[in-house]
């Protein structure tokens, strides 16, 4: 085994559960974390070096349990080397139809528990010497879309947030990798949020026919081993980075009759 840790939340599933599989198969040790501590199980079970494998349940919603989370993730091993904050939902509802309690929940699952954490954990790495932490966004993380608003800002925030903080702390070893996936075929569209709070329960087209989500985890393996800074993964709608950024009306006009499911 590598004497490596790596601390993923949202691995009960999609992206993080793909992640768990390959930093496992790399020789990592893992952690993982989310809400479903059974589903956590099934994902250890499945690792290929399972014995190297924790399970820490914990609701990133739930922001003032997150340091003891951290300070219990740590012991778990005794350091870590890589935090990877993966757990997050998304949305499918139009802001007009978008209840308040829904845009600060999706607010303090996607932006507040993931900085929580990454606070907590930060000062150990380095007074450890270093460490990196990772943080999956989203592509509308860089540019808005229809039925995304609160999820779209919440995304852009950890870009300013991750890179402001990237300036404070390279002399002190930590890196900082933002990873924005495109539609990877996950169930976030079964789980998103619409309007009212509720699940979507559907899955969507745009998902279905998404990137497959073993390869999505190779590539930011890789990004994260070259500890890249900031990377685009998915198929040909990570254009839209490019387009918004050197034509930007154009990029408006394109939106506004974007069939975004
Ligand atoms: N798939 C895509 O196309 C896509 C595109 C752009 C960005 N992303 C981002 O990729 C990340 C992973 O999503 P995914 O596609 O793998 O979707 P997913 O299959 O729905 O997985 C989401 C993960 O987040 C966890 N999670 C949700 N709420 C949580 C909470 N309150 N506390 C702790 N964990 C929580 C879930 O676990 P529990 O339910 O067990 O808590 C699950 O493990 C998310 O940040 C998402 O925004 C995905």
């Amino acid at each position: 085994m590598q004497n490596k840790v790596v601390w993923i939340t949202g691995a009960s599933s999609g992206i993080g559960e793909a992640l768990a599989y390959k930093f496992s198969k790399e020789k990592y040790n893992v952690i993982i974390s989310s809400r479903n501590e059974i589903a956590l199980q099934k994902v250890k079970e499945q690792c290929v070096f399972s014995e190297n494998i924790k399970i820490l349940p914990l609701d990133l919603e739930d922001l003032d349990s997150l340091n003891n989370k951290a300070n219990e993730a740590w012991e778990l091993f005794g350091k870590i080397d890589i935090l990877i904050n993966n757990g997050g939902i998304s949305q499918r509802s139009l802001a007009l139809e978008t209840n308040l309690e829904t845009e600060q929940r999706i607010m303090r699952i996607d932006f507040w528990g993931t900085v929580v954490l990454s606070k907590s954990i930060l000062p150990k790495m380095i007074a450890n010497n270093g460490g990196q932490i990772v943080t999956v966004t989203s592509l509308v993380g860089k540019f808005g879309t229809k039925f995304r608003s609160s999820y779209s800002a919440a995304k852009h925030a950890l870009h300013g947030y991750f890179d402001s903080l990237r300036s404070e702390v390279w002399d002190k070893n930590i890196s900082v990798t933002i990873v924005c996936p495109g539609f990877i075929n996950t169930n976030v569209s079964i789980n998103a949020l619409v309007g009212n709070g509720k699940n979507q329960g559907t899955m969507d087209d745009a998902q279905v026919k998404g990137m497959h989500v073993d390869v999505f985890a190779e590539k930011m393996y890789n990004a994260i081993s070259s500890k890249k800074e900031e990377v685009y993964i998915g198929g040909k709608e990570i254009y839209g980075v490019y387009i918004k950024r050197f034509f930007p009306r154009l990029f408006s006009k394109m939106m506004r009759k974007q069939k975004v499911t």
